[in-house]
């Protein structure tokens, strides 16, 4: 097979050059990381389910008119995205405290918030991506006024969708994490939701049990990740109810 050129490796995901001008493929790997790589490893089928999760939550937003980078997923591992410049910020949103707010704050993990909370890090391995003001954005010119206004309406139009969802299969949106990238048609731009949307970027728990149903899995040792990734997808209908694993019935 012919070699692709790769355009770029992150730590869960590698983008490829794509079929025409302005797409790229993007391909899902098992690697998972935490604590900006502090811990790594392999957990297999992550991939895979990352891969059809996103696809089915990127759909879903543009049937309702949110703009994504999603095109069409091509095979068990891939997927063809529109080629965007990213704008290098983590946009996190947050319907209950956990994870990072919960400890700077003292608040007990699953505190409700008054309202939904948008913040943002400036996405920066090396520095450990830190939270930024706006004024910061701004101001170095990561993104305009305009363009945080623009965002912050996509990215609670992808929270009321998301939270949606996954209550309709018993799933507590806690909080998540979109990146944006944008697009150019000549002169004219568009901010579109791009990466990935997957239990890798969000905090899922039951409604009931409160169980974890994500990426906090493999941060805090709460058992098997692909369990539990394999659990939210079936519960959305993207594997077969009674199927245990990805693997034989992921094929394409
Ligand atoms: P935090 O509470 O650790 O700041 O995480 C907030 C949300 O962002 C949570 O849903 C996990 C997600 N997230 C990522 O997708 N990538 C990251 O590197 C981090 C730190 C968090
Ligand atoms: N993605 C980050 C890392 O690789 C952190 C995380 O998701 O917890 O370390």
């Amino acid at each position: 097979m012919a070699r692709r050129k790769k355009i770029y490796e992150g730590k869960a995901k590698v983008l490829y050059e794509g079929p025409e001008p302005g797409t790229l493929v993007q391909y899902f790997k098992d690697d998972a990381t935490a604590f900006n790589a502090e811990k790594v490893d392999v957990i297999d089928g992550k991939g895979v389910l990352n891969n059809r999760l996103s696809e089915f939550f990127m759909t879903g937003l543009m049937n309702i008119g949110v703009p994504t980078h999603f095109i069409k997923r091509l095979n068990m591992r891939e997927q063809l995205v529109r080629q965007v410049e990213i704008i290098p910020l983590e946009v996190i949103v947050r319907n209950f405290a956990a994870g990072s707010m919960a400890k700077r704050l003292g608040l007990e993990e699953g505190t409700p918030l008054p309202r939904p909370i948008v913040e943002y890090s400036y996405k920066d391995d090396a520095l450990g991506d830190p939270l930024v003001p706006e004024e910061y954005i701004v101001a170095f010119g990561w993104a305009t006024q305009q363009d945080l206004d623009d965002i912050i309406a996509l990215a609670l139009r992808v929270n009321d969708f998301m939270s949606g969802v996954m209550h309709g299969v018993g799933i507590k949106l806690v909080d998540f994490k979109i990146e944006i990238g944008r697009i150019w048609d000549n002169d004219f731009m568009r901010l579109v939701v791009a990466d990935e949307i997957s239990p890798d970027s969000c905090r899922l728990w039951d409604v009931e049990t409160g169980k974890k149903l994500d990426k906090d899995v493999f941060r805090r040792d709460l058992g098997n990740l692909t369990d539990a990734y394999t659990e939210v997808a079936r519960r959305l209908g993207v594997l077969p109810a009674n199927s245990a694993h990805p693997k034989p019935t992921l094929i394409n």
